[in-house]
């Protein structure tokens, strides 16, 4: 079992990388947060770790800084999540995703490997990439995504995702530097930027504001709640076998308009409106270019192998996250006002 005590995390102010590094630091890791603080990126997200972290504001892309970050922090791990990561972003400008998911990891992979040579054992360094089951296309209305299933993306999301896990591949097929891949599922919980469905719409309903349901809101998403996958990770880090992809799924689909009505009458009943009584806020609108119908992730491998499941039932999960956004309006409202954006600017200008 791998033991590191010195980890990298990129993308560490995001949704999923706040949840992991507030996850490392309470196991007592040192840990270092490369993060360029993009409109997703928000220290505030990891107030609960303040002071047991250290955090390098800096793009993945910029090759110099990022050989440096490895030199001198010397991980015995990178967890790799900096990426841009919303599909409707990237349809409308597929030029930032392929610049940080694609040119982004080949550059961490290039400093990863300079390091890695370095190493007097370098059988104790890991490379982790966390990636997406959208790199594995749509499914119809049956069958599961396996670590088996060929890669078929359709979004510029999803391509770029793929590209960067074959990337991650070949560095350790070529230059033999040891990785791990995960590909998870839908996530959802506390600290998600509000522009994903979850949390969008809870922040619609709390202001009464339209809910743009795509389509006819029948396509189905396999959801997972984002500290069951933080804890994967770290699992799949300590006993993962190198070089394998690890599939990370709580086998829980849910078509989209079934989970809307969930959130709708969750707000409802804890801001104490008739329960349903936002019902109506939902606007079907013209769907997402390319929009996949289905997908569901068969997570055995993980489960059987290394003895990971998820923590939560969907229903608790949601109530939980919904509690989460309602007692935190000020993270919301900081982030829908551009505040922090604007605030963060001026504190990182002179770095
Ligand atoms: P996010 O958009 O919330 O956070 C991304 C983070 O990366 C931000 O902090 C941002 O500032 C940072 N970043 C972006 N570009 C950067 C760059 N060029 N250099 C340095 N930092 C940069 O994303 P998330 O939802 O937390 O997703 C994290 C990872 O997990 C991504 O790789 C994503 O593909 C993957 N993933 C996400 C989900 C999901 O449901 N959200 C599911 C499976 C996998
Ligand atoms: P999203 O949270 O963007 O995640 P992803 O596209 O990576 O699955 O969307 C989840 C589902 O909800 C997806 O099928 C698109 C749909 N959706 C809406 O219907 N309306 C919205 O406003 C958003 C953001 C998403």
């Amino acid at each position: 079992m791998r033991n590191s005590r010195r980890c990298i995390v990129t993308g560490g102010c995001g949704f999923i990388g706040s949840a992991l590094v507030r996850h490392l630091c309470r196991e007592g890791r040192e840990v270092l947060v490369v993060d360029k603080l993009t409109y997703a990126g928000n220290v505030e997200s990891l107030k609960e770790a303040e002071g047991k972290y250290t955090l390098l504001v800096k793009d993945i892309c910029d090759q110099e800084a990022m050989d440096s970050a490895f030199a001198e922090f010397r991980p015995d791990t990178i967890f790799h999540l900096a990426a841009e990561s919303h599909v409707d972003r990237s349809i409308d400008g597929p030029g930032e995703f392929v610049r940080t998911n694609v040119v982004g990891t080949a550059t961490l992979l290039q400093s990863a490997l300079k390091y890695w040579k370095t190493l007097p054992d370098r059988d104790a360094f890991v490379f982790q990439h966390i990636s997406t089951d959208e790199v594995y296309g749509t499914l119809g209305d049956t069958g599961f995504f396996t670590e088996k299933t060929p890669y078929s993306p359709h979004s510029p999301y999803s391509a770029s995702k793929a590209s960067s896990d074959h990337l991650v591949r070949a560095w350790r097929d070529t230059y033999g530097m040891p990785t791990l891949i995960t590909n998870c599922s839908n996530n959802y919980g506390p600290y998600q930027f509000p522009e994903k469905l979850i949390p969008l719409f809870i922040n619609n309903i709390r202001h009464r504001k339209p809910l743009p349901v795509y389509g006819k809101g029948e396509n189905v998403r396999d959801w997972l709640f984002v500290e069951d996958h933080a804890r994967a990770i770290d699992i799949i880090y300590h006993k993962g076998v190198v070089a394998e992809t690890y599939n990370i799924g709580g086998f829980n689909e849910w078509k989209n308009i079934d989970i809307i009505k969930t959130v709708i009458k969750t707000v409802d009943r804890l801001l104490g409106r008739p329960e349903g009584a936002d019902l109506d806020l939902i606007t079907y609108v013209t769907d997402r270019a390319g929009h996949d119908m289905r997908y569901a992730i068969d997570s055995t491998k993980l489960q059987r192998e290394l003895g990971w499941e998820p923590s939560l039932q969907f229903e608790e999960g949601i109530e939980r996250t919904v509690r989460w956004y309602l007692d935190n309006q000020e993270w919301l409202d900081n982030i829908t006002s551009g505040e922090y954006e604007k605030y963060y600017e001026d504190m990182y200008k002179n770095r």
